[in-house]
């Protein structure tokens, strides 16, 4: 199927992507046409080997310095959750990157993704499997519930390990920036870089996106998503909005015992960073579906993993 220009849904580590040939410019079109993504929104070429990126970037546009950073995070994060942005090769068709001459590029860990790479013998382009600007799927129930009719095939791997999507750093700036925390921390990073990050570009206007897909409300839920600082001022917030009439339900940690006596719906995420970050979108799509208008969560510690999360929740907390 995508040798004939055809979608395939398939899982990652992060979340479901909706792969197309990244050589075939109509059916990179047909991605943004399928999730009614911005087309100013560069999408992610997904590669099953470190050798590939030779097939799509052109190195020998970085310089020494960023060619040997280049290397140390390929061979300390990849296959794994970090995407780098290079520069596009001019045979990558333009639409693959909204016609920036940069590219991201990734070598997911899933082994399905890579076995699909591999059997289809192209690079795939693959943006999260979902429809533009709601959150990402992290099971090919949640492919179907946004892109159903629109896409030709979803592979299904179960729920995907990490629940949110690759850390992304751009290369080609000096110093590197992280455009998205994500599943690789900005420590780890740091660490193999010997550099700190720039921070992100903040960008709210859709016609000039340095930083594309740094929209402010991003990975956003139906339901507003209102954040709070503790279980108590979570309890507070419910009584609050309970009293205004509004359909109140919460995002809560498993030791939020009152909490999940006196709030329903709610969803529990777990304890741990890792397992907030795999549940996350999950709980945010069970309690939209349960139609609630208001979801409330409590702001976790930004360390490690958190700093994704934190990103996350604030952007789908935006209005
Ligand atoms: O974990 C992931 O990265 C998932 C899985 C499917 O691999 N993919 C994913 O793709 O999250 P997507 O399209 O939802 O997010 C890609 C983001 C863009 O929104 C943008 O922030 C950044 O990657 N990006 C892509 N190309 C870029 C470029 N040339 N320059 C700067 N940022 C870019
Ligand atoms: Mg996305």
């Amino acid at each position: 199927m995508l040798r004939e220009g055809g979608l395939v849904a398939f899982p990652t580590e992060t979340v479901y992507g909706l792969g197309a040939n990244a050589l075939d410019a109509r059916a990179v079109a047909r991605i943004y046409e399928a999730k009614q993504r911005a087309l100013n929104d560069p999408l992610i070429v997904h590669i099953a080997a470190p050798e590939q990126l030779e097939q799509v970037a052109d190195l020998s546009a970085l310089s020494d310095l960023q060619r040997a950073r280049l290397d140390a995070l390929a061979g300390a994060f990849w296959p794994g959750p970090l995407t780098v942005v290079v520069w596009r090769k001019a045979s990558v068709p333009a639409n693959v990157s909204a016609g920036l001459d940069t590219l991201a590029v990734r070598f997911p860990s899933h082994p399905i993704a890579q076995a699909l790479i591999r059997y289809a013998q192209c690079p795939i382009a693959a943006p999260s499997a979902n429809r533009f600007g709601h959150v990402s799927p992290t099971t090919a129930q949640h492919v179907l519930d946004d892109l159903d009719g629109r896409i030709d095939l979803v592979l299904d791997g179960g729920a995907t390990q990490i629940g949110l999507e690759s850390t992304v750093v751009n290369l080609t700036t000096e110093p590197p920036q992280l455009l998205r925390p994500g599943g690789v921390t900005r420590a780890q990073v740091e660490a193999v870089l010997g550099v700190a990050l720039a921070a992100p570009v903040q960008q709210n206007d859709e016609s000039a996106m340095p930083a594309p897909g740094m929209l402010t409300r991003h990975y956003a839920p139906r339901a507003r998503l209102v954040l709070c600082a503790d279980e108590d001022a979570l309890l507070a917030q419910h009584a609050f909005l309970k009293g205004q009439g509004e359909l109140v339900g919460a995002l809560l940690m498993r030791d939020h015992a009152r909490a999940q006596a006196t709030i329903h719906p709610h969803f529990v995420l777990g304890q741990t960073l890792e397992e907030v970050a795999r549940n996350l979108y999950a709980g945010l799509r069970a309690l939209d579906a349960q139609g609630v208008s208001v979801i409330l969560a409590v702001r976790l510690p930004e360390v490690g993993v958190g700093e994704a999360i934190a990103d996350r929740l604030r952007r789908a907390s935006a209005r």
